[in-house]
């Protein structure tokens, strides 16, 4: 198998065919979703939520990206790695907007980055995609903007919101994207939206008429006990399995259960005979 590749993306939407897309932040985990076959693997900037325990994205670096960026371009060999551009990383300046673009390709090993925001990111995308980057988009609930919105809401519920944002996914499909993620989006405009544009759509919260779908990773592997959102499907739920094998191997060890004999390694009498 090669590498997925943006034009493939562009294709499997000409041809109907869905895109599968997840997050993964560290390298056995890329492993596996590259090995189930996935087109996409993000490494999200959810990083900060589900990783580094921050109650939103806005405190992650570019610095923790590329650190997570490397570690799941070691695990991937045929999924599309995308670097998702953190909070203030594109907002100050065009050229600091490139630098850090290149960081992912260049220091990350990734093969396109994310950004957040429409028409008002169209220049910025614009140099990014002109130094040979593929960018992928990203609106709707963008975290990024979460004080902005006024907290964590549906996007484009009302006429004003849904101009706007067929309005971005059109401005961005003239800058040249490979493909726009639909955050929290009413199911009916996402599909809208989707036969409107010519690039894929991948969605999140946003109804089964997008062009592909993306879950953040440990939300579907039920890795965490605490809110799950609506949009979220857990096709595991390892938390409480988890939790159970760490409290049996506390019990274990205090009771002296483990380890057993086929724990141990062995060693010649003589050798302890000898030891005085
Ligand atoms: O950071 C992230 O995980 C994302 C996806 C949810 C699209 O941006
Ligand atoms: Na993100």
């Amino acid at each position: 198998m090669s590498r997925v590749t943006t034009t493939l993306l562009r294709e499997k939407k000409a041809r109907k065919e869905k895109i599968t897309m997840l997050t993964a932040y560290d390298y056995s985990t890329a492993v596996m979703v590259d090995q189930a076959g996935i087109d996409v693997i993000l490494v999200g900037d959810s990083l900060g939520n589900v990783v580094l325990g921050y109650e939103t994205t806005l405190p992650v670096t570019m610095d923790d990206m590329i650190h997570h960026t490397r570690a799941v371009a070691r695990g991937t060999k045929n999924s599309l790695l995308v670097g998702d551009m953190p909070f203030l990383s594109y907002h100050i300046s065009i050229p600091e907007a490139v630098r850090n673009a290149g960081r992912f390709i260049q220091e990350g090993g990734a093969q396109a980055v994310k950004l957040e925001g429409g028409e008002e990111r169209v220049e910025t995308i614009k140099a990014v995609l002109d130094a040979q980057i593929p960018v992928m988009g990203h609106i709707g609930l963008t975290p990024q903007s979460v004080h902005q919105f006024g907290g964590f809401k549906v996007q484009g519920k009302d006429v004003e919101t849904a101009r706007k944002l067929v309005r971005d996914a059109k401005a961005l499909e003239a800058a040249g994207v490979f493909a726009i993620v639909l955050e929290c989006v009413p199911a009916a405009l996402a599909e809208r939206i989707t036969a409107e544009v010519s690039v894929p759509t991948i969605g999140i919260g946003a109804g089964p008429g997008c062009d592909g779908q993306v879950l953040v990773i440990n939300d579907m592997l039920g890795l965490y006990g605490g809110f799950t959102p609506k949009f979220v499907k857990k096709y595991a739920n390892l938390n409480p399995l988890i939790l159970e094998a760490l409290r049996q191997y506390k019990e274990e060890v205090e009771s002296g259960a483990f380890p057993a004999a086929e724990h141990c390694f062995a060693i010649n009498e003589e050798v302890l005979e000898k030891l005085y």
